[in-house]
């Protein structure tokens, strides 16, 4: 059950709240609001809320902290609004937990958090192009940036020149991935470059892997071995991270000074591979995704519903309309495969998912009324709506099913569920 509503907060960030904690008169975070005025908002404007809870995600970075040893910096990666838990939440609750410093794709998401967690140290993964306003900007900001290729450095080093400062440079090698990131073949020239540019400070050299979340992690080991031979050419940088949440988890030897784990922040297995073999016990998903049943009808046994008239009733049919569509992130190849859950009971998505609506079947559920509170994703990992098996159904990762949860869904902070 839902315990003690502590907090709000939209998901761009642009609404921060403080939190506040039952029991004692503890303040996070936060810019104090009008929460009386933003609740109304909420129920009246979003029928939908994805709650966080706090306990959780602190419970998944001690985990990691104690998986990794005190001397591993962790940086829990926030990008694209926290894979959709909301980046105003999840940000400066990871920050009192301990993280000292963020990931995130682009420098305007950097921005964003760096107005929510101004104290903190963040790494940008684009790799830097050209020397423009905002890469100024990024540098007077401190950023760690991404570099991947002589042009980018060139233009690092010219913007860190024209800002008067020291530019902190993390070196991205592909060392198997295929995708951006410098090749070991001119890894040498890179660093070169770098360090002989006053205005440039190599503070980072990392790589990404293409396969840590497999079982078999023989590829994985060989990029490892690619990237060890790498550091000897930079031995004195501070920063060296290669470990996303699946070689976190699974391979010790990729954590040198920093990791950079995503989804597990979030509670989530990589991959289902991952999710059998359980490495970190205790690992909790922090969201759980309510709704209210906007409208209740009957209808006789032979009628269609929804697009395609995919679904036929078989006897007289109770059906209830959920106010969440694929345009929310609720996909619509859940259309008659996928349940929700009411009062603790299952009850079966049926007809296809739309834009903006979800048909359930509510015939075995006679007690439920519009504004019956309906568990669209459910906090449990065993629970068949949960995360992890909505992105079975889907066939995707659970990284997909939270990041596309949409601008139309709240966020709100719970103390715990
Ligand atoms: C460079 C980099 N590091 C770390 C991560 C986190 O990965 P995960 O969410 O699988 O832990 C990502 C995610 O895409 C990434 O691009």
């Amino acid at each position: 059950m839902r315990k003690w509503l502590v907090g709000w907060a939209r998901n761009s960030g642009s609404f921060r709240q403080k939190i506040r904690s039952k029991g004692s008169n503890r303040q996070y975070l936060w810019r104090a609001g009008e929460e009386a005025k933003l609740a109304l908002k909420f129920s009246k404007d979003y029928p939908t809320v994805a709650s966080i809870s706090l306990a959780a995600l602190r419970g998944n970075f001690d985990l990691f902290r104690k998986h990794c040893g005190p001397a591993v910096k962790i940086c829990p990666v926030v990008k694209a609004n926290a894979y959709g838990h909301g980046i105003s939440i999840v940000a400066p609750a990871l920050s009192q937990a301990g993280a000292e410093i963020f990931a995130v794709a682009n420098i305007p998401e950097a921005n964003e958090l760096a107005e929510i967690v101004p104290d903190k140290e963040i790494l940008v993964f684009s790799p830097i192009q050209g020397a423009n306003a905002e890469l100024t900007k990024a540098l007077k900001r401190n950023y760690h940036l991404t570099i991947t290729d002589m042009t980018g450095a060139r233009a690092m080093a010219e913007a860190a020149d024209q800002a008067g400062v020291v530019g902190r440079v993390h070196l991205k090698m592909d060392t198997g991935m295929g995708r951006v990131g410098a090749l070991p073949t001119v890894a040498h020239d890179l660093i070169k470059f770098v360090s002989s540019q006053t205005q440039l400070c190599l503070a980072g050299l990392y790589t990404h892997f293409a396969t840590a979340d497999e079982t078999d992690l023989s590829f994985a080991r060989e990029q490892l071995s690619c990237f060890n031979e790498l550091l000897s050419l930079a031995p004195e940088v501070q920063l060296v991270h290669s470990a996303n949440s699946a070689a976190m988890l699974a391979m010790a030897d990729s954590h040198f000074t920093m990791v950079r784990p995503g989804i597990s922040t979030y509670g989530y297995w990589p991959s289902r591979d991952m999710a059998e073999i359980k490495i970190l016990e205790g690992l909790k998903p922090i969201l759980r995704l309510d709704s209210r049943i906007a409208s209740v009808k009957e209808l006789p046994p032979g009628h269609t519903c929804g697009y395609g008239q995919t679904f036929r009733a078989q006897r007289p049919t109770r059906i209830g309309i959920v106010p969440i569509g694929y345009a929310d992130g609720y996909r619509r190849s859940f259309s008659n495969k996928a349940v929700m859950l009411i009062d603790h009971c299952p009850v079966p998505v049926i007809g296809r998912v739309s834009m903006d609506q979800t048909i359930v079947d509510l015939t075995d559920q006679p007690q439920v009324q519009t504004g019956h509170i309906v568990t669209v994703i459910s906090e449990k990992r065993d629970d068949p709506n949960s995360v992890e098996a909505l992105a079975e159904l889907a066939n995707t990762i659970p990284h997909e099913i939270t990041c596309l949860l949409g601008r139309r869904i709240a966020r709100q902070a719970v103390v715990k569920f």
